[in-house]
Protein backbone atom coordinates (compact mmCIF):
# COMPACT_ATOMS: atom_id res chain seq x y z
CA UNK A 1 0.00 0.00 0.00
CA UNK A 2 1.47 3.84 -0.92
CA UNK A 3 1.53 6.06 1.77
CA UNK A 4 0.88 9.66 1.65
CA UNK A 5 4.48 9.79 3.26
CA UNK A 6 6.01 7.45 0.75
CA UNK A 7 5.13 10.03 -2.14
CA UNK A 8 5.94 13.06 -0.46
CA UNK A 9 9.11 11.71 0.02
CA UNK A 10 9.73 11.30 -3.20
CA UNK A 11 8.43 14.51 -4.49
CA UNK A 12 10.69 16.44 -1.97
CA UNK A 13 13.46 15.07 -4.30
CA UNK A 14 11.66 17.05 -7.47
CA UNK A 15 13.60 20.63 -7.80
CA UNK A 16 11.51 23.48 -9.04
CA UNK A 17 14.00 24.04 -12.11
CA UNK A 18 13.98 28.14 -11.66
CA UNK A 19 13.52 28.14 -7.62
CA UNK A 20 16.34 25.64 -7.33
CA UNK A 21 14.68 24.23 -4.00
CA UNK A 22 12.54 20.87 -3.87
CA UNK A 23 8.68 21.80 -4.67
CA UNK A 24 7.49 20.44 -1.18
CA UNK A 25 9.70 23.21 0.41
CA UNK A 26 7.99 25.86 -2.26
CA UNK A 27 4.17 24.97 -1.44
CA UNK A 28 3.90 23.91 -5.12
CA UNK A 29 2.20 20.61 -3.83
CA UNK A 30 -1.20 20.99 -3.42
CA UNK A 31 -2.63 17.74 -3.63
CA UNK A 32 -1.48 13.80 -3.56
CA UNK A 33 -4.40 10.80 -4.09
CA UNK A 34 -3.54 7.53 -3.45
CA UNK A 35 -5.58 4.95 -4.77
CA UNK A 36 -4.34 1.82 -5.20
CA UNK A 37 -1.39 1.72 -7.85
CA UNK A 38 -2.47 5.22 -9.02
CA UNK A 39 -0.95 8.44 -7.82
CA UNK A 40 -2.44 11.69 -8.71
CA UNK A 41 -0.76 14.92 -7.53
CA UNK A 42 -1.48 17.85 -8.23
CA UNK A 43 1.04 21.02 -8.57
CA UNK A 44 0.66 25.32 -8.59
CA UNK A 45 3.05 26.19 -10.87
CA UNK A 46 4.39 29.66 -9.94
CA UNK A 47 2.68 31.57 -13.12
CA UNK A 48 0.10 30.53 -15.89
CA UNK A 49 1.84 28.91 -18.56
CA UNK A 50 5.55 28.09 -16.87
CA UNK A 51 7.83 27.77 -19.70
CA UNK A 52 9.27 24.84 -17.78
CA UNK A 53 6.20 23.10 -16.54
CA UNK A 54 6.79 19.94 -18.91
CA UNK A 55 10.07 19.62 -17.05
CA UNK A 56 8.37 19.35 -13.70
CA UNK A 57 5.56 17.35 -14.29
CA UNK A 58 7.77 14.60 -16.13
CA UNK A 59 10.39 15.54 -13.17
CA UNK A 60 7.73 14.25 -10.66
CA UNK A 61 6.26 11.07 -12.71
CA UNK A 62 10.02 9.85 -12.72
CA UNK A 63 10.65 10.23 -8.91
CA UNK A 64 7.66 8.85 -8.28
CA UNK A 65 7.95 5.82 -10.38
CA UNK A 66 10.92 4.65 -8.50
CA UNK A 67 8.08 3.40 -5.90
CA UNK A 68 7.18 -0.08 -7.12
CA UNK A 69 4.13 -0.57 -6.50
CA UNK A 70 3.38 2.63 -8.40
CA UNK A 71 1.35 1.89 -11.67
CA UNK A 72 0.40 4.91 -12.84
CA UNK A 73 1.04 9.05 -12.55
CA UNK A 74 -1.16 11.58 -12.90
CA UNK A 75 0.14 15.27 -12.70
CA UNK A 76 -2.65 18.46 -12.47
CA UNK A 77 -0.75 21.19 -13.13
CA UNK A 78 -2.38 24.41 -11.28
CA UNK A 79 -1.35 28.02 -10.77
CA UNK A 80 -0.87 29.86 -7.94
CA UNK A 81 -2.99 32.85 -6.38
CA UNK A 82 -1.51 36.16 -5.92
CA UNK A 83 -1.27 35.26 -2.09
CA UNK A 84 0.56 32.35 -2.88
CA UNK A 85 2.81 33.92 -5.10
CA UNK A 86 3.42 36.67 -2.24
CA UNK A 87 3.97 34.46 0.66
CA UNK A 88 6.54 32.10 -2.02
CA UNK A 89 8.17 35.23 -2.44
CA UNK A 90 8.76 36.11 1.49
CA UNK A 91 10.11 32.71 1.36
CA UNK A 92 12.31 32.66 -1.52
CA UNK A 93 13.96 36.09 -0.53
CA UNK A 94 13.20 36.90 3.48
CA UNK A 95 12.87 40.64 4.50
CA UNK A 96 13.68 41.05 0.62
CA UNK A 97 17.60 40.78 2.17
CA UNK A 98 19.95 40.30 -0.52
CA UNK A 99 22.62 37.57 -1.21
CA UNK A 100 24.97 38.86 -2.96
CA UNK A 101 25.00 43.05 -0.89
CA UNK A 102 24.39 41.55 2.35
CA UNK A 103 26.98 43.06 4.83
CA UNK A 104 28.20 39.19 5.31
CA UNK A 105 27.56 37.98 1.98
CA UNK A 106 28.70 33.97 1.49
CA UNK A 107 28.54 34.92 -2.69
CA UNK A 108 31.84 35.15 -4.48
CA UNK A 109 31.20 38.12 -6.88
CA UNK A 110 33.54 38.22 -10.17
CA UNK A 111 33.19 41.35 -12.46
CA UNK A 112 34.18 41.09 -15.49
CA UNK A 113 35.49 44.47 -16.74
CA UNK A 114 37.43 45.75 -19.46
CA UNK A 115 38.64 49.77 -20.74
CA UNK A 116 37.49 49.36 -24.26
CA UNK A 117 34.78 47.01 -25.99
CA UNK A 118 34.49 44.51 -27.98
CA UNK A 119 37.58 42.29 -26.31
CA UNK A 120 35.44 39.55 -25.06
CA UNK A 121 34.12 40.00 -21.75
CA UNK A 122 31.00 38.96 -22.17
CA UNK A 123 32.76 35.61 -23.60
CA UNK A 124 34.30 35.67 -21.17
CA UNK A 125 31.93 35.83 -18.55
CA UNK A 126 29.17 33.00 -19.85
CA UNK A 127 31.92 30.55 -20.71
CA UNK A 128 34.07 30.82 -17.03
CA UNK A 129 30.11 30.86 -15.71
CA UNK A 130 29.31 27.60 -17.52
CA UNK A 131 33.16 26.36 -16.45
CA UNK A 132 32.26 26.56 -12.71
CA UNK A 133 28.92 25.19 -13.33
CA UNK A 134 30.50 21.77 -15.03
CA UNK A 135 32.24 21.80 -12.02
CA UNK A 136 29.29 21.80 -9.84
CA UNK A 137 29.20 24.95 -8.42
CA UNK A 138 25.96 26.83 -8.26
CA UNK A 139 26.70 30.07 -10.46
CA UNK A 140 24.52 32.69 -11.26
CA UNK A 141 25.26 35.25 -14.36
CA UNK A 142 24.42 38.88 -14.18
CA UNK A 143 23.85 41.24 -17.45
CA UNK A 144 25.38 44.58 -16.12
CA UNK A 145 26.00 45.92 -19.60
CA UNK A 146 22.25 47.42 -19.94
CA UNK A 147 22.98 49.12 -23.01
CA UNK A 148 24.98 46.48 -24.95
CA UNK A 149 23.36 43.44 -23.34
CA UNK A 150 24.01 40.33 -24.93
CA UNK A 151 24.38 37.65 -22.01
CA UNK A 152 20.53 36.86 -22.65
CA UNK A 153 21.56 35.72 -26.55
CA UNK A 154 24.94 33.94 -25.78
CA UNK A 155 23.34 31.88 -23.08
CA UNK A 156 19.58 31.55 -25.25
CA UNK A 157 17.40 32.86 -22.20
CA UNK A 158 15.38 34.74 -23.83
CA UNK A 159 12.17 34.17 -21.58
CA UNK A 160 10.90 36.62 -19.16
CA UNK A 161 11.90 35.93 -15.81
CA UNK A 162 8.60 35.59 -13.16
CA UNK A 163 8.03 38.35 -11.31
CA UNK A 164 6.66 36.99 -7.91
CA UNK A 165 4.79 38.99 -5.21
CA UNK A 166 5.62 42.46 -4.82
CA UNK A 167 8.77 42.69 -7.22
CA UNK A 168 11.26 39.73 -6.48
CA UNK A 169 12.49 38.43 -9.64
CA UNK A 170 13.67 34.92 -9.87
CA UNK A 171 16.36 34.65 -12.76
CA UNK A 172 16.18 32.03 -16.01
CA UNK A 173 17.51 28.91 -15.50
CA UNK A 174 19.70 27.63 -17.75
CA UNK A 175 21.38 24.37 -17.74
CA UNK A 176 21.29 25.11 -13.93
CA UNK A 177 23.10 28.52 -14.10
CA UNK A 178 20.74 31.25 -12.93
CA UNK A 179 20.69 34.01 -15.40
CA UNK A 180 19.59 37.66 -15.56
CA UNK A 181 20.16 40.28 -18.28
CA UNK A 182 18.10 43.64 -19.76
CA UNK A 183 17.81 41.16 -23.02
CA UNK A 184 14.87 39.16 -21.05
CA UNK A 185 12.78 42.57 -20.27
CA UNK A 186 13.04 44.26 -23.89
CA UNK A 187 13.35 42.99 -27.49
CA UNK A 188 16.63 42.69 -28.91
CA UNK A 189 16.16 45.40 -31.03
CA UNK A 190 14.98 47.66 -28.27
CA UNK A 191 17.50 50.77 -27.83
CA UNK A 192 17.65 51.24 -23.71
CA UNK A 193 17.95 54.89 -23.93
CA UNK A 194 18.41 55.76 -19.79
CA UNK A 195 20.21 58.13 -18.17
CA UNK A 196 22.09 57.62 -15.19
CA UNK A 197 19.77 57.18 -12.52
CA UNK A 198 17.76 54.78 -13.95
CA UNK A 199 20.67 52.45 -14.73
CA UNK A 200 21.62 52.77 -11.24
CA UNK A 201 18.36 51.95 -10.18
CA UNK A 202 18.14 48.80 -12.54
CA UNK A 203 21.57 47.34 -11.26
CA UNK A 204 19.92 48.00 -7.65
CA UNK A 205 16.84 45.86 -8.84
CA UNK A 206 19.50 43.03 -9.95
CA UNK A 207 21.25 42.91 -7.18
CA UNK A 208 18.68 43.12 -4.45
CA UNK A 209 15.07 42.12 -5.84
CA UNK A 210 16.69 38.78 -7.83
CA UNK A 211 16.21 35.46 -5.87
CA UNK A 212 19.71 34.45 -6.37
CA UNK A 213 18.95 31.77 -4.08
CA UNK A 214 21.99 29.88 -2.32
CA UNK A 215 24.53 31.12 -5.43
CA UNK A 216 28.53 30.11 -4.58
CA UNK A 217 29.25 32.29 -7.49
CA UNK A 218 28.01 35.49 -9.29
CA UNK A 219 29.78 36.41 -12.87
CA UNK A 220 29.15 40.10 -13.51
CA UNK A 221 29.35 41.06 -17.56
CA UNK A 222 30.24 44.76 -16.66
CA UNK A 223 29.99 47.26 -19.81
CA UNK A 224 33.15 48.55 -20.93
CA UNK A 225 35.07 51.89 -19.29
CA UNK A 226 34.69 53.47 -15.78
CA UNK A 227 31.05 55.01 -16.51
CA UNK A 228 27.32 54.86 -14.30
CA UNK A 229 26.91 51.34 -14.27
CA UNK A 230 30.61 50.47 -13.29
CA UNK A 231 30.21 52.92 -10.34
CA UNK A 232 27.00 52.00 -9.35
CA UNK A 233 28.52 48.33 -9.31
CA UNK A 234 31.79 49.14 -7.76
CA UNK A 235 29.65 51.49 -4.57
CA UNK A 236 27.49 48.17 -4.15
CA UNK A 237 29.66 45.64 -4.37
CA UNK A 238 33.20 46.75 -2.60
CA UNK A 239 34.07 42.90 -1.57
CA UNK A 240 33.81 42.09 -5.55
CA UNK A 241 36.82 41.02 -7.30
CA UNK A 242 37.55 42.10 -10.49
CA UNK A 243 38.49 39.78 -13.87
CA UNK A 244 39.99 42.22 -16.25
CA UNK A 245 39.78 41.21 -20.11
CA UNK A 246 42.23 43.05 -22.21
CA UNK A 247 43.47 42.03 -25.83
CA UNK A 248 47.13 41.71 -26.68
CA UNK A 249 47.43 44.88 -27.97
CA UNK A 250 48.94 48.10 -25.65
CA UNK A 251 46.58 50.64 -26.13
CA UNK A 252 43.63 47.91 -24.75
CA UNK A 253 46.13 46.91 -22.33
CA UNK A 254 46.50 50.32 -21.22
CA UNK A 255 42.44 51.50 -21.00
CA UNK A 256 42.09 48.27 -18.62
CA UNK A 257 44.42 49.70 -16.36
CA UNK A 258 42.36 52.18 -15.78
CA UNK A 259 39.41 50.04 -14.84
CA UNK A 260 42.01 48.75 -12.43
CA UNK A 261 42.73 52.07 -11.01
CA UNK A 262 38.89 52.46 -10.38
CA UNK A 263 38.18 49.31 -8.14
CA UNK A 264 41.51 49.88 -6.53
CA UNK A 265 39.89 53.36 -5.45
CA UNK A 266 36.92 51.43 -3.80
CA UNK A 267 38.90 48.84 -2.40
CA UNK A 268 38.12 45.86 -4.55
CA UNK A 269 40.43 43.70 -5.75
CA UNK A 270 41.93 42.48 -8.96
CA UNK A 271 41.54 38.50 -9.75
CA UNK A 272 43.66 38.47 -12.76
CA UNK A 273 43.76 39.17 -16.28
CA UNK A 274 42.67 36.92 -19.14
CA UNK A 275 44.12 37.82 -22.44
CA UNK A 276 41.85 37.43 -25.19
CA UNK A 277 42.78 36.72 -29.15
CA UNK A 278 45.99 36.32 -28.16
CA UNK A 279 47.06 34.02 -30.74
CA UNK A 280 45.41 32.26 -33.86
CA UNK A 281 46.35 28.60 -33.94
CA UNK A 282 47.14 27.52 -37.69
CA UNK A 283 44.57 24.56 -38.43
CA UNK A 284 47.11 23.30 -40.96
CA UNK A 285 50.44 24.07 -39.76
CA UNK A 286 49.49 24.01 -35.80
CA UNK A 287 51.86 27.15 -35.28
CA UNK A 288 50.42 29.95 -33.04
CA UNK A 289 50.04 33.13 -34.61
CA UNK A 290 50.09 36.58 -32.79
CA UNK A 291 47.57 38.65 -34.89
CA UNK A 292 47.31 41.61 -32.41
CA UNK A 293 50.27 41.34 -30.78
CA UNK A 294 51.48 40.47 -27.94
CA UNK A 295 52.86 41.44 -24.58
CA UNK A 296 50.07 44.00 -23.45
CA UNK A 297 48.43 42.03 -20.82
CA UNK A 298 51.56 40.75 -19.60
CA UNK A 299 52.73 43.99 -19.05
CA UNK A 300 50.12 45.19 -17.46
CA UNK A 301 49.56 41.98 -15.00
CA UNK A 302 53.19 43.09 -13.65
CA UNK A 303 52.44 45.88 -13.55
CA UNK A 304 48.88 45.49 -10.93
CA UNK A 305 50.98 42.40 -9.71
CA UNK A 306 48.06 40.16 -10.46
CA UNK A 307 48.08 37.12 -12.15
CA UNK A 308 47.91 36.57 -16.38
CA UNK A 309 45.46 33.79 -15.52
CA UNK A 310 44.75 32.45 -19.12
CA UNK A 311 45.14 33.60 -23.04
CA UNK A 312 41.80 32.68 -24.73
CA UNK A 313 43.20 31.99 -28.78
CA UNK A 314 41.14 33.39 -31.57
CA UNK A 315 38.58 30.82 -31.99
CA UNK A 316 35.50 30.79 -34.47
CA UNK A 317 33.76 28.59 -32.30
CA UNK A 318 33.32 31.57 -29.93
CA UNK A 319 31.04 33.83 -32.09
CA UNK A 320 29.17 30.57 -33.78
CA UNK A 321 28.37 29.50 -29.80
CA UNK A 322 27.68 32.58 -29.13
CA UNK A 323 25.02 33.56 -31.49
CA UNK A 324 23.41 30.10 -30.61
CA UNK A 325 23.29 30.48 -27.04
CA UNK A 326 25.80 27.68 -26.47
CA UNK A 327 29.04 28.48 -24.85
CA UNK A 328 32.13 26.32 -26.09
CA UNK A 329 33.08 24.93 -22.60
CA UNK A 330 30.09 22.79 -22.94
CA UNK A 331 29.65 22.34 -26.59
CA UNK A 332 33.45 21.74 -27.31
CA UNK A 333 35.11 21.19 -24.00
CA UNK A 334 37.94 19.91 -25.60
CA UNK A 335 39.19 23.06 -27.86
CA UNK A 336 42.14 25.12 -26.50
CA UNK A 337 39.73 27.58 -25.25
CA UNK A 338 37.62 25.74 -23.17
CA UNK A 339 40.58 24.54 -21.59
CA UNK A 340 41.74 28.45 -20.79
CA UNK A 341 38.15 29.19 -19.31
CA UNK A 342 38.40 26.13 -17.51
CA UNK A 343 41.75 27.02 -15.99
CA UNK A 344 40.15 30.21 -14.91
CA UNK A 345 37.50 28.85 -13.31
CA UNK A 346 39.52 26.90 -11.27
CA UNK A 347 41.55 30.13 -10.62
CA UNK A 348 38.98 31.89 -9.58
CA UNK A 349 37.78 28.28 -6.89
CA UNK A 350 41.22 28.56 -5.89
CA UNK A 351 41.58 32.00 -4.54
CA UNK A 352 41.57 33.31 -1.37
CA UNK A 353 38.17 34.76 -0.98
N1 LIG B 1 38.74 34.47 -28.61
C1 LIG B 1 37.87 34.82 -29.54
N2 LIG B 1 37.98 34.35 -30.79
C2 LIG B 1 37.11 34.71 -31.76
N3 LIG B 1 36.08 35.54 -31.57
C3 LIG B 1 35.93 36.05 -30.33
C4 LIG B 1 36.80 35.71 -29.25
N4 LIG B 1 36.38 36.36 -28.15
C5 LIG B 1 35.30 37.06 -28.49
N5 LIG B 1 35.02 36.88 -29.80
C6 LIG B 1 33.94 37.51 -30.58
O1 LIG B 1 34.19 38.90 -30.58
C7 LIG B 1 32.99 39.62 -30.44
C8 LIG B 1 33.06 40.49 -29.18
O2 LIG B 1 33.10 39.66 -28.06
P1 LIG B 1 32.21 39.99 -26.77
O3 LIG B 1 30.85 40.37 -27.18
O4 LIG B 1 32.39 38.86 -25.84
O5 LIG B 1 33.02 41.26 -26.26
P2 LIG B 1 32.60 42.36 -25.21
O6 LIG B 1 33.87 42.84 -24.60
O7 LIG B 1 31.57 41.82 -24.30
O8 LIG B 1 31.98 43.46 -26.14
P3 LIG B 1 31.07 44.71 -25.73
O9 LIG B 1 32.01 45.69 -25.15
O10 LIG B 1 30.47 45.12 -27.00
O11 LIG B 1 30.08 44.20 -24.73
C9 LIG B 1 31.88 38.59 -30.36
O12 LIG B 1 31.35 38.40 -31.62
C10 LIG B 1 32.60 37.34 -29.91
O13 LIG B 1 31.96 36.16 -30.34
MG1 LIG C 1 29.63 42.47 -23.91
Amino acid sequence: MITREQVMERLATVMDPELHMPITDLGMVESVHVDGGNVRVGVKLTVAGCPLSARIEQDVSQALSVIPEVKDVGVDLGVMTPEEREALATRLHPRRESVITAKDSKVHVVICGSGKGGVGKSTVTVNVAAALQSMGHAVGVLDADVYGFSVSRMLAARQQPVVLGDGVIVPVDVHDLRVMSMGMLVSEDTPVMWRGPMLHKLIDQFLNDVAWGNLEYLLIDAPPGTGDVAISLSQELPKARVLLVTTPQEAAARVAGRVAQMAGKVGQEVLGIIENMSYFRCPDCGEAHAIFGSGGAKRLARELGVPLLGQVPIDPQLPSGGDLGEPVVWTEPESESAQVFRQVAKAIVETNW
